[in-house]
Protein backbone atom coordinates (compact mmCIF):
# COMPACT_ATOMS: atom_id res chain seq x y z
CA UNK A 1 0.00 0.00 0.00
CA UNK A 2 1.08 3.43 -1.05
CA UNK A 3 2.16 5.42 1.96
CA UNK A 4 -0.12 9.12 1.05
CA UNK A 5 2.31 11.75 2.93
CA UNK A 6 0.02 14.31 5.18
CA UNK A 7 0.35 17.81 3.47
CA UNK A 8 1.65 20.20 5.90
CA UNK A 9 -0.49 22.62 7.15
CA UNK A 10 -0.21 26.13 5.40
CA UNK A 11 0.38 27.78 8.82
CA UNK A 12 3.28 25.84 9.25
CA UNK A 13 4.68 25.82 5.68
CA UNK A 14 4.63 29.57 6.09
CA UNK A 15 6.69 29.36 9.12
CA UNK A 16 9.54 26.95 7.71
CA UNK A 17 9.57 29.65 4.64
CA UNK A 18 10.30 32.54 7.12
CA UNK A 19 12.61 30.56 8.98
CA UNK A 20 14.72 29.55 5.75
CA UNK A 21 14.76 33.26 4.36
CA UNK A 22 15.56 34.42 7.47
CA UNK A 23 18.81 32.58 7.81
CA UNK A 24 19.60 33.07 4.09
CA UNK A 25 19.31 36.97 4.89
CA UNK A 26 21.51 37.29 7.80
CA UNK A 27 23.77 35.09 6.12
CA UNK A 28 23.79 37.46 3.37
CA UNK A 29 23.66 40.76 5.60
CA UNK A 30 26.76 38.83 7.34
CA UNK A 31 29.08 38.68 4.45
CA UNK A 32 27.73 41.91 2.96
CA UNK A 33 29.05 43.81 6.48
CA UNK A 34 32.61 43.97 6.28
CA UNK A 35 32.12 44.61 2.57
CA UNK A 36 30.45 47.68 2.80
CA UNK A 37 32.90 48.60 5.58
CA UNK A 38 35.77 48.35 3.67
CA UNK A 39 34.44 51.21 1.12
CA UNK A 40 33.42 53.66 4.45
CA UNK A 41 36.81 55.83 4.71
CA UNK A 42 38.01 55.75 8.29
CA UNK A 43 37.41 58.71 10.59
CA UNK A 44 40.87 60.45 10.81
CA UNK A 45 40.93 60.62 14.38
CA UNK A 46 40.03 63.70 16.65
CA UNK A 47 37.56 61.69 18.22
CA UNK A 48 33.74 63.39 18.55
CA UNK A 49 33.35 63.13 15.39
CA UNK A 50 35.96 65.52 14.74
CA UNK A 51 39.37 65.79 12.11
CA UNK A 52 42.44 67.79 13.00
CA UNK A 53 43.50 70.41 10.89
CA UNK A 54 45.96 69.50 7.94
CA UNK A 55 48.11 71.73 5.49
CA UNK A 56 47.94 70.99 1.77
CA UNK A 57 50.67 68.42 1.86
CA UNK A 58 48.59 66.15 5.01
CA UNK A 59 50.31 67.59 8.27
CA UNK A 60 48.49 68.27 11.41
CA UNK A 61 48.70 71.99 11.63
CA UNK A 62 49.53 73.74 14.66
CA UNK A 63 48.42 76.66 16.75
CA UNK A 64 51.46 78.07 18.05
CA UNK A 65 53.03 77.70 15.02
CA UNK A 66 50.07 79.64 13.08
CA UNK A 67 49.96 82.07 15.16
CA UNK A 68 53.51 83.05 15.15
CA UNK A 69 53.26 82.68 11.10
CA UNK A 70 49.87 84.50 10.50
CA UNK A 71 48.64 88.05 11.25
CA UNK A 72 45.67 88.51 13.11
CA UNK A 73 42.68 88.86 11.63
CA UNK A 74 43.68 86.69 8.52
CA UNK A 75 41.89 83.46 7.13
CA UNK A 76 44.11 80.51 6.42
CA UNK A 77 42.87 77.07 4.77
CA UNK A 78 43.29 73.77 5.77
CA UNK A 79 42.08 70.07 5.04
CA UNK A 80 39.04 69.90 7.21
CA UNK A 81 35.77 68.31 7.71
CA UNK A 82 33.82 66.67 4.79
CA UNK A 83 30.79 69.58 4.45
CA UNK A 84 29.01 70.58 1.65
CA UNK A 85 30.88 67.81 -0.44
CA UNK A 86 35.12 69.14 -0.10
CA UNK A 87 36.95 69.11 3.33
CA UNK A 88 38.80 72.49 2.32
CA UNK A 89 38.09 74.41 5.32
CA UNK A 90 39.50 78.22 6.38
CA UNK A 91 40.94 78.12 9.79
CA UNK A 92 40.33 81.84 11.31
CA UNK A 93 42.45 83.94 13.15
CA UNK A 94 40.45 86.35 14.78
CA UNK A 95 41.66 90.63 15.40
CA UNK A 96 42.80 89.33 18.58
CA UNK A 97 45.29 86.79 17.60
CA UNK A 98 43.14 83.53 18.47
CA UNK A 99 41.84 81.01 16.92
CA UNK A 100 38.16 81.40 16.67
CA UNK A 101 35.64 78.84 17.55
CA UNK A 102 34.34 78.26 13.97
CA UNK A 103 35.80 77.50 10.95
CA UNK A 104 34.43 78.24 7.52
CA UNK A 105 33.66 75.43 4.74
CA UNK A 106 35.49 76.96 1.45
CA UNK A 107 32.98 75.47 -1.54
CA UNK A 108 30.74 77.82 -2.80
CA UNK A 109 27.44 77.59 -2.09
CA UNK A 110 26.48 78.19 -5.71
CA UNK A 111 28.32 75.71 -7.73
CA UNK A 112 31.38 74.60 -5.76
CA UNK A 113 34.62 76.11 -6.62
CA UNK A 114 36.53 76.58 -3.97
CA UNK A 115 36.46 80.00 -2.78
CA UNK A 116 39.69 82.51 -1.72
CA UNK A 117 40.39 84.73 0.74
CA UNK A 118 40.66 88.04 0.09
CA UNK A 119 43.04 90.33 2.50
CA UNK A 120 42.57 93.54 1.13
CA UNK A 121 38.96 93.69 0.98
CA UNK A 122 38.20 91.38 3.74
CA UNK A 123 36.28 89.26 1.88
CA UNK A 124 36.21 85.87 0.77
CA UNK A 125 35.28 86.28 -3.08
CA UNK A 126 34.49 83.11 -5.50
CA UNK A 127 36.18 83.42 -8.93
CA UNK A 128 33.73 81.48 -10.63
CA UNK A 129 30.33 83.78 -10.56
CA UNK A 130 31.14 86.71 -8.03
CA UNK A 131 29.66 85.38 -5.02
CA UNK A 132 31.16 87.22 -2.44
CA UNK A 133 30.96 86.68 1.86
CA UNK A 134 32.02 88.85 4.57
CA UNK A 135 34.92 87.72 7.06
CA UNK A 136 32.47 85.68 9.08
CA UNK A 137 31.44 83.80 5.90
CA UNK A 138 27.78 85.75 5.74
CA UNK A 139 26.24 85.75 2.22
CA UNK A 140 27.06 89.61 0.82
CA UNK A 141 26.57 89.10 -2.75
CA UNK A 142 25.19 86.38 -5.22
CA UNK A 143 24.65 84.48 -7.19
CA UNK A 144 25.46 81.83 -4.46
CA UNK A 145 21.63 81.69 -2.22
CA UNK A 146 23.49 81.00 0.70
CA UNK A 147 26.61 81.57 3.15
CA UNK A 148 29.83 79.41 3.59
CA UNK A 149 29.21 76.42 5.84
CA UNK A 150 30.06 76.88 9.57
CA UNK A 151 32.25 73.90 11.78
CA UNK A 152 33.36 73.62 14.92
CA UNK A 153 37.08 74.60 15.82
CA UNK A 154 38.67 73.80 18.88
CA UNK A 155 42.65 73.99 19.92
CA UNK A 156 43.74 70.66 21.80
CA UNK A 157 47.26 70.07 22.39
CA UNK A 158 48.16 72.58 19.69
CA UNK A 159 46.46 70.66 17.16
CA UNK A 160 43.43 72.26 15.68
CA UNK A 161 40.34 70.02 15.76
CA UNK A 162 37.09 70.48 13.67
CA UNK A 163 33.91 69.14 14.59
CA UNK A 164 30.36 69.45 13.19
CA UNK A 165 28.49 72.92 13.69
CA UNK A 166 24.44 71.78 14.27
CA UNK A 167 23.73 74.66 16.46
CA UNK A 168 22.29 77.95 15.33
CA UNK A 169 24.18 80.10 12.24
CA UNK A 170 25.38 83.23 13.96
CA UNK A 171 25.76 85.06 10.74
CA UNK A 172 23.11 87.71 9.25
CA UNK A 173 23.56 89.61 6.27
CA UNK A 174 20.49 91.48 4.48
CA UNK A 175 20.72 88.51 2.15
CA UNK A 176 20.56 85.70 3.89
CA UNK A 177 19.65 85.27 7.75
CA UNK A 178 17.78 82.09 8.89
CA UNK A 179 19.56 80.64 11.30
CA UNK A 180 18.94 77.18 10.72
CA UNK A 181 22.00 75.57 9.36
CA UNK A 182 20.93 74.58 6.47
CA UNK A 183 24.20 72.11 5.60
CA UNK A 184 23.35 69.69 8.27
S1 LIG B 1 30.56 78.72 -7.81
FE1 LIG B 1 30.94 80.43 -6.55
S2 LIG B 1 29.73 81.97 -7.46
FE2 LIG B 1 29.36 80.26 -8.68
Amino acid sequence: MTEVLEPIPNGRRNFLTLLTTGAITGATLGALYPVVNYFIPPNKGGGSGGVFARSRDGKEILASKLLADEPAGTRVISQGLTVNSGTATYIVIDDDKKIANFGLNAVCPHLGCVVPWDGGIGKFKCPCHGSTYDKDGGLVRGPSPRPLALTKAAVKDDKIEFSPWTEKDFRKTDLYSDPNPWWT
